[in-house]
């Protein structure tokens, strides 16, 4: 196959490589075409464009594959270990015994916040999204810790990682806490990473919150499903801020902002509404169904769809089997998947879904799972951030170490006046 491309504008020839990835996709490399042509691409949303190459996440979306650095993620699946994968995708491989041991231990000895942090959580309303409290005390770790404003060697790296994939948790346990008027729960040392988390959203300083095997399996392998997805919207925002050289806390809490949009990460949060509209009654699985179709009631099948699956997404998938797995095992029945079940199955046989290749995501399944653990709605996209923050973190050093790093600045296509004179209208009001 060539490794050339060439285009003709005006009777003028330029040539272009092609660059090839690890899979075979291939990429018109246009880093020279300004410089050679004075013309640029327009591509609105990026569907068409790579804004770089990386060796963390690979998707086929024809195929419905996705792998974390070669590994299938179905093969997580039997005793998922989130911390195990979160290394993984930040260093490259996974982690031996001495390594896992020296991260584990970080993160348990890192997962308090300073005392002074809990100040601003009283300083939220107790109807504030936790997106919001979540974005905002990722940030405030930029405060309180100075030594990690530069990462310069891999220590302070794994350090910042730490604490930051530590304390991820304990800022969420007490977004949620503040919500219902609950005093803070202190991490426990001795609780496992994802049994020390729900510890701090479920215990009461008179009663342990207890997590049972099923629980903590099923929120491992979630938070793995969710850990990274190579450039999405979030990922690219992370990467974006830190093409500044803005520090990790700051990139990151840049991404929950980006992942809290209905059509990405908060997409989990409108699935659960809309299974418990048509549960309520309020209308059948094909009336919405028939809504969603029509353009003009600007409704959507919220968890469908995707812009680089064009068939299933494993995680879909897997989540299905997990949510049937956790209910089974607890001899339950959630309406609420069933009404999935029954969505998935209109809609799959529906020509308009198929013929747009619009297939169950993330996002159909995982409420039915957070719900099942006893998460509450309004903490899904939150838990979305906690899965994700590993994949933000390997992709932002992945940028911030490549040789290719230069701040990100796109071009635009300029379609406003030509020149024109200043003429103030503002008269006797012009003093400034
Ligand atoms: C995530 O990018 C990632 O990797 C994201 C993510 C990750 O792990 O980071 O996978 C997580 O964000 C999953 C997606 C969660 N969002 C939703 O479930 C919201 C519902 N889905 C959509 O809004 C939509 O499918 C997107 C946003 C996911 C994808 O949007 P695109 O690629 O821009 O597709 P589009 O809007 O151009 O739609 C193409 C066509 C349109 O119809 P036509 O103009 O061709 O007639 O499909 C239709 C759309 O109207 N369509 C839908 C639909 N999704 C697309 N119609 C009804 N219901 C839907 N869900």
């Amino acid at each position: 196959m060539t490794d050339t491309a060439t285009l003709t504008v005006d009777g003028q020839e330029y040539s272009l490589p092609i660059i090839e990835g690890t899979e075979g996709e291939r990429a018109v490399d246009i880093r020279a075409l300004r410089a050679q042509s004075g013309l640029i691409t327009l591509d609105p949303g990026y569907g068409n464009t790579g804004s770089c190459e990386s060796a963390i996440t690979y998707i086929d979306g024809e195929r419905g594959i996705l792998r974390y650095r070669g590994i299938p993620i179905e093969q997580f699946e039997n005793q998922p270990n989130f911390v195990e994968v979160a290394w993984l995708l930040m260093f490259g491989s996974l982690p031996d015994a001495a390594e896992y041991d020296r991260f584990s231990t970080l993160l348990t000895d890192t997962a308090n916040i300073d005392e002074s942090m809990k100040h601003h959580f009283q300083g939220f309303p107790r109807t504030a999204p936790p997106m919001a409290m979540l974005s905002a005390m990722i940030n405030a770790l930029s405060c309180f810790h100075p030594e990690f404003q530069e990462l310069d060697d891999l220590k302070t790296f794994e350090g910042a990682a730490a604490r930051l994939i530590s304390k991820v948790r304990t800022i969420a346990a007490y977004a949620y806490r503040r919500t219902h008027g609950m005093p803070y729960i202190y991490p426990d040392p001795e609780l496992r990473y994802v049994p020390n988390f729900l510890h701090m959203m479920f215990s009461q300083p008179y009663r342990q919150y207890v997590c049972d095997d099923a629980v903590r399996d099923a929120l491992n392998l979630l938070l793995i499903l969710h850990a990274d997805h190579e450039q999405n919207c979030s990922t690219s925002t992370v990467r974006m801020v830190g093409s500044s050289r803005a520090n990790l806390f700051a990139s990151c809490a840049a991404g929950v902002c980006a992942l809290w949009g209905p059509l990405h990460g908060g997409a989990n949060v409108k699935v659960l509404q809309m299974l418990d509209a048509i549960h309520t009654g309020k209308m059948t699985p094909e009336e919405y169904v028939k809504l969603a179709k029509d353009k003009s009631s600007k409704v959507r099948l919220m968890g469908f769809g995707h812009r680089v699956y064009k068939s299933f997404d494993p995680r879909a998938v897997v989540l299905q089997r997990m949510a049937e797995r956790l209910l089974s095992g607890r001899n339950d029945r959630d309406p609420l998947l069933d009404i999935a079940r029954r969505l998935e199955e209109i809609a799959l046989s529906d020509s308009y879904f198929v013929d747009r290749n619009l297939y169950p995501n993330v996002d159909f399944y995982s409420g039915v799972i957070l719900r099942a653990i006893g998460i509450p709605v309004d903490m899904f996209t939150v838990i979305f951030a906690i899965g994700r923050l590993p994949g933000w973190i390997a992709q932002w050093r992945e940028q911030n170490e490549s040789p290719d790093a230069r701040i990100s600045r796109p071009r635009q296509i300029y379609t406003g006046n030509r020149e024109t004179g200043y003429r103030s209208r503002l008269g006797s009001a012009k003093a400034g």
